[in-house]
Order: C-alpha cells, then sequence, then structure tokens
C-alpha cells in the first residue's frame, strides 16, 4: 500500500514538471506580435482543451478570429470620409485600401467568419495546401484571389504555423499574384515557424496568440492544439 502511494505521488509529480504554462516571450522576434489580450488567453486555453468539442473549438475560434483581426488591423491606412449626420455634415474616416482575407485551406476557413464580422464588404481570397505527411512540406492544390490583389492589404489566415511551410508557401502565391502588403494571422506559432516565415518573407508582419515550445517528430506544435483542420470540421 505505501509503495502504491509513493508510486502514484511519483507519478503526479512527473505530470506536473512536464506541464507546460503559458509563457509571453519579453521579446518576440521581430515584426512578430503576440496579443496577449486575457479575452484571447482565455479562449486559446479552451481551444486547446482536448475536451473542447467542435461545435465549441469553432465557436472560439470564430471568437478568436474576432478579436484577433481587431489588433491586427491596428495600422491599418485610413482616409477623410465626408459624411452627413442626422444634423451636420461631418469629416469621418474610412480605410484607404481595399483588405482581402485570405484563408488557407481547410483550417484557415475556420478563421473568416470571425473576421468578416468586423469586415463585412471584404474580398475572400481562397488558397488550397496540406501538408505532406511524410515530408511535412505543404502541396498546393486550388489558388484563387481576386483581381485587386495589388492594391489591397492582405490578411493571410491559418490557425497554426508550425513549420511554416505552409504559410511560406502561400504568401509566395500571393505575391506572385501581385499582393504587395501582407500580414499573417495565426492562432498557435512556434520559433521554428516564425523564423521560416520571417526568414523568406520579412515584410510579412505576424500576429499571433502564442508561441510554443516545440514541434515534435511529426511536426505538430507542442502543447499546440491538435490537428486544427481536423478538429474544426469533425474529420478526427
Ligand atoms: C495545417 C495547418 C497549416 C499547416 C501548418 O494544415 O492548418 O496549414 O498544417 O503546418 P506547417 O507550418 O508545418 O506548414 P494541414 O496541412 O493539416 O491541412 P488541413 O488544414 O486541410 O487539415
Ligand atoms: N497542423 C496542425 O493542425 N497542427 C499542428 O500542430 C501542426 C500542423
Amino acid at each position: 500500500m505505501t509503495a502504491w502511494i509513493f508510486y502514484t505521488a511519483a507519478r503526479r509529480d512527473k505530470r506536473r514538471a512536464a506541464r507546460y504554462t503559458p509563457r509571453m516571450p519579453a521579446n518576440p522576434p521581430d515584426g512578430v506580435t503576440v496579443i496577449d489580450h486575457p479575452l484571447v488567453q482565455v479562449k486559446l486555453t479552451q481551444l486547446r482543451d482536448v475536451q473542447t468539442g467542435s461545435r465549441e473549438f469553432r465557436a472560439r475560434l470564430n471568437e478568436l478570429s474576432t478579436l484577433m483581426v481587431f489588433e491586427a488591423t491596428r495600422d491599418l491606412a485610413t482616409q477623410p470620409a465626408l459624411i452627413q449626420t442626422p444634423l451636420a455634415p461631418f469629416e469621418g474616416r474610412e480605410l484607404a485600401r481595399p483588405v482581402v482575407v485570405a484563408p488557407i485551406l481547410r483550417a484557415g476557413l475556420g478563421l473568416v467568419e470571425g473576421m468578416l464580422r468586423l469586415l463585412p464588404h471584404v474580398s475572400v481570397a481562397h488558397i488550397g495546401m496540406f501538408r505532406n505527411e511524410q515530408t511535412h512540406r505543404p502541396e498546393s492544390y486550388y489558388f484563387k484571389a481576386p483581381a485587386h490583389l495589388a492594391t489591397a492589404d492582405v490578411i493571410l489566415v491559418d490557425p497554426m504555423l508550425a513549420t511554416g511551410g505552409s504559410a511560406t508557401g502561400a504568401v509566395t502565391q500571393l505575391k506572385s499574384a501581385g499582393a504587395k502588403s501582407v500580414r499573417f494571422v495565426c492562432i498557435v506559432s512556434c520559433a521554428e515557424g516564425l523564423a521560416q516565415l520571417r526568414g523568406a518573407h520579412p515584410d510579412v508582419r505576424i500576429f499571433t496568440a502564442a508561441i510554443d515550445p516545440e514541434l515534435n517528430d511529426r511536426a505538430y506544435i507542442v502543447p499546440g492544439l491538435g490537428d486544427a483542420g481536423d478538429r474544426y470540421f469533425g474529420t478526427v
């Protein structure tokens, strides 16, 4: 009996020692913004939870994307907009350039609805890409973007930045199609993916809710949240 108590206590201590806790980097890499708003961190914790089913996962990802886009669009240029209130003429502001939201399929679709809530008039580009399970390299299967990419601010979105291959490939495709201003919004990232994307496209600012400590041998982010696409679409 005593041995059993020692055994379970040792297992509990081991589990506790292995527990990951969120740590906001004191100095995130250049061009990377970690959005540490309390609501973002609370909703991200719910997303990470293995007990969270598809329905709640979708709801939380939607809410998170609205919060993330609020921060990620903070520096968008505006220009004067002349309007008439019921009482007087008024010079307010409107966005100076069109915005294009560009999800990387599939999981990036989970961030679109929440962003369109704040940006209802924008166009949506679609970038089809999946990661080869053996090589971990992205394979492209679809690309469709509006013709005005060159004059737009493009917000590329994907919940996960792991090796960085998918986001890097997506930015390359967007630039080949004319995009000149691209920013990337993800939920969970890691040092390897950030370095890959920033190295290939230093002009692309990255907004993330977390920089997790590592990738496992299947190139999944740990602690991460698992396979974002499978959890969002219920294909686990
Ligand atoms: C996931 C994720 C990213 C990519 C990240 O997509 O949504 O697109 O992997 O990994 P990387 O940074 O190493 O490229 P996945 O290939 O699983 O496709 P899915 O969204 O269709 O499930
Ligand atoms: N894609 C995911 O969905 N999750 C990861 O951790 C890595 C790639």
